[in-house]
């Protein structure tokens, strides 16, 4: 867990820094490329592939190709998905959510959504379980205001809901060495206890509607893929338990608005929240690192770089449909068409337009949210 040069890649579960290449953590992780097979595989049963497929945002699976075989013959497939409540949400955390959804529509499927207000509270130092447990409630909100129903989606806060995980996680924990978890997770000799056990519990939802149900179907989980080593010891202990191995599709990072790294809650001047007001909003995007030249002569002469600019990254995840227009903004941009003050203005305009919706079915939320809470 420690690493002491600044730009060296590290991504682990806890920490993402550095530039990402994306293509070493494939080899590194020992997971799968999205290859277009596959996405043709997908497109047969959701029509015209979601954008963030069409733009690779997805872009690694694990078993995808499995669940999908499953699938056509007739067994269905239960996603899974969550989020560590240690702050609000930002933009960042709706990618996979808003992809979630739609995997959720297009194939009919469950989703079972594990709030760790545990782990935030066993790994985060500052933090009391009651603020975990408050943030969960919070980031609850944010979920459902994506349009999620309560029929199909089951919400699992870990504190509360121990009863039904404790079993399962007492399965899984007792197949997992020390060795295997210290290896995979980089526990040290200081590391608390609790947090030594805690893989267990994140490995649980993996196997929930089996064992409520009585259903044996496997589990798909849409994730960031800094999450990839609960769901490797997981893998290795599934089919002891007589579960399928959980199937993932690995998403990429939404990039923070500074140099480098992701999204992160821990850095609230380069991450847009939710809940920020539009002029914060503004002020946020004002300030983000761009591809752009020291000067505009400058840049209308030499053009500026898109590949590196953190406001065309918004634009390719999630602020811009239209794929032909988003190649011409990219054009314009290295022809030096295009200043980034005007990107940033339509950028702003586009996010605050979002956020404004997404504020009031946030709002409304308040009324339903424990309709999602996961039942006995
Ligand atoms: N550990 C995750 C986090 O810190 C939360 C989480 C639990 C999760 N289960 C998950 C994330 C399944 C993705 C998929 O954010």
């Amino acid at each position: 867990m420690v690493n002491e040069d600044k730009n060296e890649m590290v991504v682990t579960p806890w920490e993402v820094r550095g530039k990402v290449d994306y293509e070493r953590l494939i080899r590194e992780f020992g997971t799968q490329p999205l290859t277009d097979e596959l996405l043709q595989k997908i497109a047969k049963y959701t029509g015209k592939l979601h954008l963030q497929l069409q733009r690779k945002l997805f872009f690694s699976h694990r078993d995808l190709d499995t669940v999908l075989d499953l699938y056509e013959k007739g067994t269905k497939f239960v996603l899974y998905t969550g989020r560590g409540p240690s702050g609000g949400v930002h933009i960042g955390h709706l990618v996979p959510w808003i992809f979630t959804k739609h995997l959720q529509d297009k194939f009919d499927t469950r989703l079972y959504f594990q709030m760790t207000d545990d782990e935030k509270f066993i790994i985060e130092d500052e933090l009391k379980l009651e603020q975990t447990r408050n943030f969960a409630y919070e980031n609850a909100l944010d979920l459902i205001a994506l349009g999620f129903k309560p029929e199909n989606t089951f919400i699992i806060y870990d504190v509360q809901d121990i009863d039904i995980l404790y079993d399962l996680a007492l399965e899984v924990a007792k197949r997992i060495t020390y060795s295997t978890a210290k290896a995979t997770f980089g526990f040290q000799d200081s590391t608390n206890i609790g947090w030594v056990f805690w893989p267990a519990i994140q490995a649980v939802p993996c196997f929930i509607h089996a064992k409520l149900t009585g259903e044996n179907v496997p589990a798909l989980i849409p994730a960031a893929i800094d999450q990839d080593p609960y769901w490797r010891v997981t893998r290795d202990i599934a089919q002891k338990l007589g579960y399928y191995k959980p199937a993932q599709i690995h998403c990429r990072f939404l990039p923070g608005l500074g140099i480098g790294g992701k999204m992160s809650a821990s850095q609230p001047e380069t991450s847009i929240f939710t809940t920020d007001p539009p002029e914060l909003v503004k002020r946020k995007i004002w300030n983000a690192f761009t591809g752009g030249k020291g000067t505009a002569a400058e840049q209308k002469k030499t053009g500026a770089d898109p590949n590196i600019c953190t406001i065309f990254q918004y634009f390719v995840y999630l602020f811009e449909e239209d794929t032909e227009k988003l190649t011409g903004r990219e054009r314009k941009c290295k022809a030096g068409e295009v200043l980034c003050g005007e990107c940033k203005a339509v950028l702003a305009e586009r996010v605050n337009k979002f956020l404004a919706e997404h504020q009031k079915k946030r709002e409304k939320a308040k009324n339903i949210v424990q309709e999602f809470h996961i039942k006995r």
